[in-house]
């Protein structure tokens, strides 16, 4: 099997030295989205592979991240990059599929919303980095006490769950302030950007901001591999980065019990409008809204069904293979960063 080489440009670059990559690049753990094939080819390509666990579903875990172990089981340089993540509330309730995939021996595991330190020991025992997601300064001490090895700092740009309005911050601003802050706490702890990563110039500028590399959603949603439907992808090409919004709408269709402070980014599609103006009243009367948004998913029409981007979304106008994409954007950083 033969491997991008580490273009000299990243050679001292920590996370890629860190992970063994060639790219500072993390396929996010996109639920229903990051599956087996995506995970494989995105680790076959030198970035870091983290298989979608979300809401911790057993049987799904299982069986992707079986595929991304059988995808590469000729190729221990890639497998070697394969690692999993899950929503961190969700494994307050039930923690099977996190403990299924410790026994995989997985590089590392990945934590978003919610408090990381029960799960920690036993992620470390397992041999595992543990990466913690957050979306403001005061999560941080809490992601160190429970040993993180990488933070993440996802700006309310991001496609998916993160910090609704009144609580998120922006990546822009987000990332060089936790720069600056794990620098002086915690130097050996290293920082991923996340929300709004699109193409070549998110990635340099990131590192610019001070992040070791960066944690790629929507964009890396958008490829062949990704389990996201093609109707979905196909809307993607055609919105620009104004067409997403931020709120609890999906949410509450889907039935998804998220705590405060998260809410959801998607594109604000013709039902997501219909319904955005009374989410006190969808909460009280869901029953109508349900109906049709369920019609809508069964129809695979996305003027109802929820599409899963971030703003993002504007800088993608093509839906290439995992390994082209990463591809492109880190040759077009190291152009720049070059220049
Ligand atoms: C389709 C989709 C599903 C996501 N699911 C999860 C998830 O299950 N767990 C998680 O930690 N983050 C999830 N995220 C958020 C990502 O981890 C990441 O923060 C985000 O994608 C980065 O922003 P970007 O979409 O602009 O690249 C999801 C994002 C998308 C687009």
């Amino acid at each position: 099997m033969t491997h991008p080489a580490r273009s000299p440009l990243f050679h001292s670059n920590r996370f890629a030295q860190r992970f063994a990559l060639t790219t500072p690049i993390a396929l996010a753990p996109m639920a229903l989205a990051s599956g087996g094939a995506l995970a494989a080819a995105c680790a076959q390509a030198g970035a870091l592979g983290l298989v979608g666990g979300g809401y911790a579903d057993l049987l799904w875990t299982q069986r992707e991240y079986a595929l991304a172990t059988e995808l590469l089981q000729h190729d221990a340089v890639a497998q070697a990059r394969l690692g999993c993540g899950f929503v961190t509330w969700k494994l307050d309730e039930d923690a099977a599929a996190l403990d299924w995939v410790l026994t995989q021996k997985p590089c590392a595991l990945m934590l978003s919303f919610g408090d990381p330190r029960p799960y920690a020991a036993r992620i470390h025992a397992a041999g595992a980095q543990l990466i913690c997601q957050v979306q403001r300064m005061d999560q941080v001490p809490q992601a160190l006490e429970a040993g993180a090895a990488v933070i993440v700092a996802q700006g309310g740009e991001a496609g998916g769950h993160g910090a609704n309005a009144l609580e998120g911050r922006s990546t822009f601003t987000l990332v060089p302030e936790m720069a600056d802050y794990l620098s002086a706490h915690a130097p050996d702890t290293l920082l991923l950007a996340a929300g709004g990563v699109g193409d070549g110039r998110g990635l340099a500028a990131a590192l610019m901001l001070g992040a070791d590399g960066v944690l790629v959603g929507s964009r890396l949603w958008a490829t062949a591999e990704s389990l996201a439907a093609t109707g979905a992808k196909t809307q993607a090409t055609q919105t620009s980065g104004d067409g997403t919004a931020r709120s609890p709408v999906f949410d509450i269709l889907r039935r998804k019990h998220w705590p405060a402070p998260y809410d959801f980014r998607a594109i604000r599609n013709d039902l997501h409008r219909q319904l955005e103006h009374d989410v006190a009243g969808l909460k009280a009367h869901p029953d109508a809204a349900r109906a049709d948004y369920e019609a809508g998913v069964k129809a695979a029409d996305f003027t109802r069904a929820h599409a899963t981007v971030g703003e993002a979304v504007g800088l993608i106008a093509d839906i290439p293979t995992a390994s082209a994409m990463i591809a492109r954007i880190t040759q077009q950083a190291q152009t720049l960063l070059t220049k």
